[in-house]
């Protein structure tokens, strides 16, 4: 691990006073910065907490918000619950996975911009079919604004940095 790194995780775990309570915090603070959590890292805050590795993977796996892949610098997810499913989620991500080039397996583009993935139900279902980027609620979509929105997106990147800022 590079120096700058090693001393963003010492900031971090300073600010949660190196409590072993806190790791979830801690964890979720590194995600922040790194936008996944490192194996490298996760081994660190470990022995600085003096909690064994097999317990901080143990939490790094249980939350689906934490990834222990890297992903892209915009996270969009396609809801596919239910009232999304009957509005047609299923053609918008398609539509998305198609314009960018990723699949289920493979959901990070080369470029480390963009990640997609589905998600069971995003709490708006009254604005069905509903997609997220970086937390941002996009109501209403349709594969044709979806494509319009990534596009967008990869035109102007301080729209996307906003989007960041606000996780
Ligand atoms: S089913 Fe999509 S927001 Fe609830």
């Amino acid at each position: 691990m590079e120096a700058k790194d090693q001393k963003i995780l010492d900031e971090i775990l300073e600010s949660h006073s190196y409590d072993q309570t806190a790791v979830i915090g801690i964890m979720q603070d590194i995600q922040k910065v790194y936008r996944y959590l490192p194996e490298e890292m996760l081994c660190y805050i470990a022995k600085k907490l003096h909690l064994s590795e097999a317990k901080v993977y143990g939490v790094a796996t249980f939350y689906e918000n934490f990834s222990l892949e890297p992903k892209g610098k915009y996270i969009i997810k396609i809801c596919d619950g239910t009232a999304c499913h009957v509005r047609q989620s299923t053609a918008i991500l398609d539509e998305i996975r198609g314009f960018l080039g990723v699949t289920g397996a493979k959901p990070t583009t080369e470029d480390m911009m963009f990640t997609v993935e589905t998600v069971s139900c995003l709490g708006a279902c009254g604005l069905a079919p509903v997609c997220t980027v970086n937390d941002v609620v996009h109501p209403a979509m349709t594969p044709e604004k979806a494509r319009a929105l990534i596009q967008e997106l990869k035109e102007s990147p301080e729209a996307g940095e906003e989007a960041n800022d606000e996780n």
